[in-house]
């Protein structure tokens, strides 16, 4: 197969800033809900709803409490509308759910990309076909982000179940073949692990290696979510079990807070938070249906959560008091 020179992440720039400074810094630059700033990223959600039950995730386990549902088309108008007003470096369809399964979801996203913006997309792979993936090579896509878990079919199974390894390694190579000389987008692949072997990671990246652009490896973090609130069998929760027992031992750790501070992030109903990772509600600062995203953005309840945030009172927030960084022993 004919390989291709690697493309550079569009969104590199934008990662860089979010990725920076401190959070007593950032928390500095906003006013008491009188300041007049954008965010530099917006994550959207196009449904909570997902085909796969992947063993980590809010979705795939159902332990997500809230209402599952697909974006409605006054959600999209009034998201676009506010993309024409305010000069946004970046738009990610991302968060808790599969956005390919959204009906509209190509129109969506040209029509964002419609107002200027950079455009990226995470998927689990498995809807896409070469009608498809023509048409987001048609609509100049910025970025894709493919997910994998585990390093083989094997490892990859046992997380992300309904999952198919081969047949996403197949979307991948088409992807990368129909992209042929095109510029964009950048392919990336991701995985995390959670005690797979340097053997197995080294395979992994020479699976994938020569058909995207970026290997991304990180580690699956599996407590963030107790067992007891998801809503799966017996069997499911046993296996989970096992494989929270074996993955690689981790310290709470923050460096600075990418998400706070920098960026909204639109639940499929409208509803706004200010991370990324809430996906039940628990840093909701408004809606889109009402207020605009420089109104939800600078607003009184965002900088109370920013506070606590600078203040490193993690444990206040539901979903700050599991962030961490996860970091591996060598083995
Ligand atoms: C939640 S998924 C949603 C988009 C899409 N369904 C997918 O699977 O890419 C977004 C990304 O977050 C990563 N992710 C979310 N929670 C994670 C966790 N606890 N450990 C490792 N990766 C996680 C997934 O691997 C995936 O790449
Ligand atoms: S494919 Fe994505 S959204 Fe679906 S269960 Fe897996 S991680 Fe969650
Ligand atoms: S969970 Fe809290 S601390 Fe962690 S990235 Fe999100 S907002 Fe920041």
């Amino acid at each position: 197969m004919e390989e291709y020179l690697k493309r550079d992440n569009p969104f590199s720039q934008i990662y860089k800033n979010v990725n920076n400074g401190s959070n007593q810094k950032k928390y500095e630059q906003f006013k008491r809900g009188k300041s007049n700033l954008l965010p530099s990223l917006i994550d959207i959600e196009l449904t909570n709803l997902c085909n796969y039950k992947c063993c980590f995730c809010p979705t795939g386990t159902n332990a997500m409490q809230r209402i599952k549902g697909m974006m409605p088309d006054n959600v999209v108008d009034a998201i676009i509308e506010n993309l024409n007003r305010y000069k946004i470096g970046g738009v990610r369809f991302i968060r808790w759910g599969e956005p390919t399964m959204h009906p509209k979801y190509l129109e969506i996203i040209e029509r964002v990309k419609k107002t200027g913006t950079l455009v990226h997309i995470n998927t689990n792979g498995s809807r896409l076909d070469d009608k498809q993936i023509k048409k987001l090579l048609d609509i100049n896509l910025d970025s894709i982000k493919f997910s994998f878990q585990g390093a083989d079919e094997g490892t990859y199974n046992e997380i992300r179940e309904n999952g198919d390894y081969v047949q996403l390694l197949k979307t991948i190579r088409r992807f990368y073949e129909l992209r042929a000389e095109k510029k964009l987008p950048f392919i990336q692949v991701s995985t995390t692990l959670t005690n797979e072997t340097k053997d197995q990671i080294e395979s992994f990246k020479s699976d994938v290696g020569n058909i995207c652009d970026y290997v991304n490896i990180g580690y699956t973090v599996l407590n963030h979510l107790s067992v007891g609130q998801m809503n799966i069998s017996n069997g499911q929760k046993k296996k989970i079990i096992e494989l929270q027992k074996r993955e690689v031992k981790q310290r709470k750790y923050m460096k600075v807070c990418n998400e706070a501070f920098d960026k909204l992030s639109i639940n499929w109903n409208g509803d706004i938070t200010l991370c990324c990772s809430d996906y039940d509600n628990f840093m909701i600062v408004g809606n889109i249906l009402d207020n605009d995203i420089k109104q939800i953005f600078n607003c009184r309840a965002a900088d109370i959560y920013r506070e606590i945030i600078a203040n490193g009172e993690y444990g206040k927030i539901k979903c700050c008091s599991t962030c961490y960084e996860v970091i591996p022993l060598d083995k």
